[in-house]
């Protein structure tokens, strides 16, 4: 009886869903619903809708709580992360709904980042496609997977901006830039969330880090993060912000510190900056432990007190810590938390499970019939192909080596050409290497085996090199030699920093063995970061990063070399020519004393070392050229309230079809504090036949050109500006402007 009643005034009251558009209206309406149901919890069970434990289906952190299915039966446990299948997830879902006092349904968490069963491109690979459409296709893809497979919430979008290839997430991210940083994130919300959370096809995204995660000291995972509050809300912001401005109704808070505090117990970040200032009105979840790492941080002598600073600042949800469900009760009956914070914290997430329509139907995402129709679908495997050859990026192609002929003997050579599990990269989720085909394979399905020799040569790592010989007899019997070598999937990702970006192993070694061979060689890369390739770079003829390409790996790295699709993707982190560069971006300040100066000694550089890049951030190249005219200007005085349109005509100088990513900088050549050298300020993916022209045109308002000042107020200064359009961050025309 208890439980109908409990359950028809829940059903009585939901809603059907309504896009975020409605959500005002809507907005109150699932208050006064979500108020309904607090009036019947007892503070245990408030509580234990701020608990999520791992299921221990999958492992992503130090520790797992045994018991999880009595705590969500007891109410101590309202959401579960690392649990997939509609039906295992249904099975759990079952307990919560049928067999705890309240039946107030689960979330099910898990890191979707780059797919659920069709894996696609790392994200690193997916930002260099700068494809927005196809970015958002990914995201979508994976949530119609990952909402098929019972899970209605990602630990995604990874918005934390990096510039330090040491740590090993920056596979997870967009690299560099701020701007192109923002519209990934977005687009990425979008493509998880959709229009309308309630839909069953949607799932709820995670913004994370939060917050600035990616700039660890000496690109050490969970180190230090130090930096001025202007760069944090100038450069490492403007992604979690996008992200929270698309919708994105969950954050998760970061391991590091940030100015001395840690960002899971930072006030600052998590109410100051995320609800007052961005206007967040999500619920917030720890990373795993990040609570109890507190104590470790210094700024707590224990537990309870880590969760007193946790609560505190803004933290709705204890991942995995078991902080909450301990002392959180405590602490209340102590005085040292009002009720509030915790009625607030648990209103906020089941304003959640009523968004995403879980209290309407929790078996939603729980069918075992649309689990089969869904995974590895059809149209999910060629969005993955697209995608992943959309994400590669041609670094050097001397003597149009690439793209190669069908037919022509080929030596394809590395561990990696012939390993499944690395296509796939990490945070792989459900992903499933034994499903796909490799480099190899799918090289011999359209060269044919009499016309592709492989030889392993050497492995991924290690210094075995026995393998050599054989890999130089096969070679010699060859046209073209294709080298595919890089790091494992495994150094890069979490807790995979590298001291040094070299090729690991003597990979490198064999290349130059196969060099002394005098065949043209093209170098495949397979890496989860920018590499130090200054060696691959000169002994290579041509060289294709393909990152971790995902499911659709192999056809996509065959059809870019043989030139069924011509490589259109642009690096969005800098390659440095070695690690002492580090870190190297490319919207670096001039300094007093700028490399350019004619001073042979004083001056900002090395004496070792060029100070530019391997190879800069936008930097890619086709199979066809592009040349780009000069630009013009709509009005050379840009006005407080006008705009400004810059112009340039793009024309394919080449003998193939081809995508150009054309880019936009800017530069403010004075301001009340130094500016960078240049700013991403717009870009755009062009289509052109041969012999096309198109005329692409930014438009540039006084809002782009905002900053926090010398007084920390965020505006514009009036003055000079450079303007900058080409097909990289280093080659481009420029002109330039007033700003009143
Ligand atoms: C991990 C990662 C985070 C992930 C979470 C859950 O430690 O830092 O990105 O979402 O735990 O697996």
């Amino acid at each position: 009886m208890k439980k109908n009643i409990v359950f028809a005034i829940i059903a009585s009251i939901s809603l059907t869903g309504c896009g975020p558009s409605l959500r005002t209206a809507q907005e109150k309406r699932i208050d006064e619903r979500v108020d309904s149901v607090m009036e019947l919890m007892t503070l245990d069970e408030k509580i234990g809708q701020m608990v999520l434990y791992s299921s221990d289906w999958d492992v992503t952190g130090p520790s797992l709580k045994k018991g999880y299915m009595d705590e969500i039966r007891k109410g101590n446990c309202g959401n579960i992360f690392n649990a997939y299948t509609a039906a295992y997830t249904r099975k759990l879902q079952k307990i919560a709904v049928e067999e705890s006092r309240l039946h107030i349904p689960l979330l099910f968490g898990y890191d979707v980042i780059h797919g659920q069963k069709t894996i696609f491109p790392i994200s690193l690979g997916e930002s260099a496609s700068w494809d927005l459409a196809a970015i958002e296709k990914s995201a979508r893809v994976s949530a119609t997977e990952a909402a098929a497979s019972g899970i209605n919430w990602t630990f995604a979008p990874m918005c934390d901006i990096s510039v330090d290839p040491r740590w090993g997430r920056v596979s997870e991210g967009a690299g560099e830039d701020p701007y192109l940083g923002s519209k990934i994130a977005a687009a990425r919300v979008h493509g998880f969330q959709g229009d309308n959370l309630a839909d069953s096809l949607t799932i709820l995204a995670c913004v994370k880090h939060f917050a600035a995660y990616g700039a660890p000291l000496a690109g050490r995972d969970y180190n230090t993060v130090d930096m001025s509050r202007r760069v944090f809300l100038d450069t490492y912001l403007p992604p979690y912000k996008a992200a929270i401005d698309a919708g994105a109704m969950s954050v998760m808070s970061s391991f590091n510190e940030l100015d001395g505090v840690p960002a899971t117990g930072s006030r600052y970040l998590l109410t100051d900056v995320l609800r007052d200032q961005l206007g967040f009105k999500g619920f917030v979840v720890t990373d795993y432990t990040s609570i109890n790492e507190m104590v470790n941080h210094g700024v707590a002598d224990n537990d309870a007190d880590a969760g007193l600073l946790a609560i505190k600042a803004g933290v709705d949800m204890d991942m995995q810590g078991d902080v909450y469900a301990k002392y959180l009760k405590k602490s209340l009956n102590e005085g040292l938390i009002p009720m509030k914070d915790i009625y607030d914290a648990v209103h906020r997430i089941l304003y959640v499970k009523f968004m995403l329509g879980l209290f309407d139907d929790p078996y939603r995402y729980c069918s075992e019939s649309r689990e089969k129709r869904e995974l590895y679908a059809p149209e999910h495997l060629a969005a993955a192909l697209d995608m992943a050859q959309k994400s590669m990026v041609l670094l050097k192609n001397d003597n149009k080596t690439l793209p190669l002929v069908k037919g022509e003997k080929i030596a394809v050579i590395g561990e990696l050409a012939n390993s499944k599990r690395d296509l796939l990269g990490s945070w792989i989720a459900a992903g499933d290497g034994n499903y796909l085909q490799s480099i190899l394979e799918e090289l011999k399905n359209y060269n044919g085996d009499a016309n592709t020799i492989y030889a392993e040569g050497c492995k991924k790592m290690g210094d075995d090199r026995s393998g050599f010989a054989a890999a130089i007899a096969a070679a010699r019997r060859a046209d073209k030699i294709v080298l595919v070598i890089g790091e494992s999937w495994d150094w890069s990702g979490e807790a995979a920093s590298r001291s040094n970006i070299d090729m690991p192993g003597v990979q490198t070694e064999l290349l130059e063995k196969l060099k002394a061979l005098n065949k043209p060689i093209v170098v495949v890369l397979m890496n989860g970061r920018p590499l130090t390739l200054t060696k691959e770079n000169e002994l290579a003829d041509a060289m294709l990063e393909a990152w971790y390409p995902g499911t659709m790996g192999g056809k996509a790295v065959t059809n870019v070399l043989f030139g069924q699709y011509n490589p259109s993707g642009k690096l969005t982190m800098t390659f440095p020519r070695n690690v002492g560069q580090i870190p190297i971006f490319y919207y670096e300040k001039n300094s007093g004393r700028p490399i350019y100066l004619k001073d042979p000694k004083y001056k900002s550089r090395y004496i070792d070392c060029p100070n530019d890049p391997l190879f800069p951030f936008g930097y890619g190249l086709s199979y066809t050229t592009f040349a780009y005219s000069d630009i013009s200007l709509s009005t050379t005085d840009l006005t407080e309230k006008g705009e400004l349109k810059a112009s340039v005509n793009v024309t394919n100088t080449g003998n193939a079809a081809g995508e150009e990513v054309v880019q936009c900088y800017v530069r403010d050549l004075v301001g009340s504090i130094t500016r960078p050298v240049k700013e991403l300020k717009g870009f755009e993916k062009i289509a052109l036949k041969v012999g096309e022209s198109k005329v692409v045109t930014f438009t540039i308002t006084p809002d782009m050109l905002a900053f926090h000042r010398l007084d920390m107020t965020y505006g514009t200064e009036p003055g000079d500006y450079k303007l900058f359009i080409g097909g990289n961050s280093r080659d481009l025309k420029e002109t330039k402007f007033k700003l009143d």
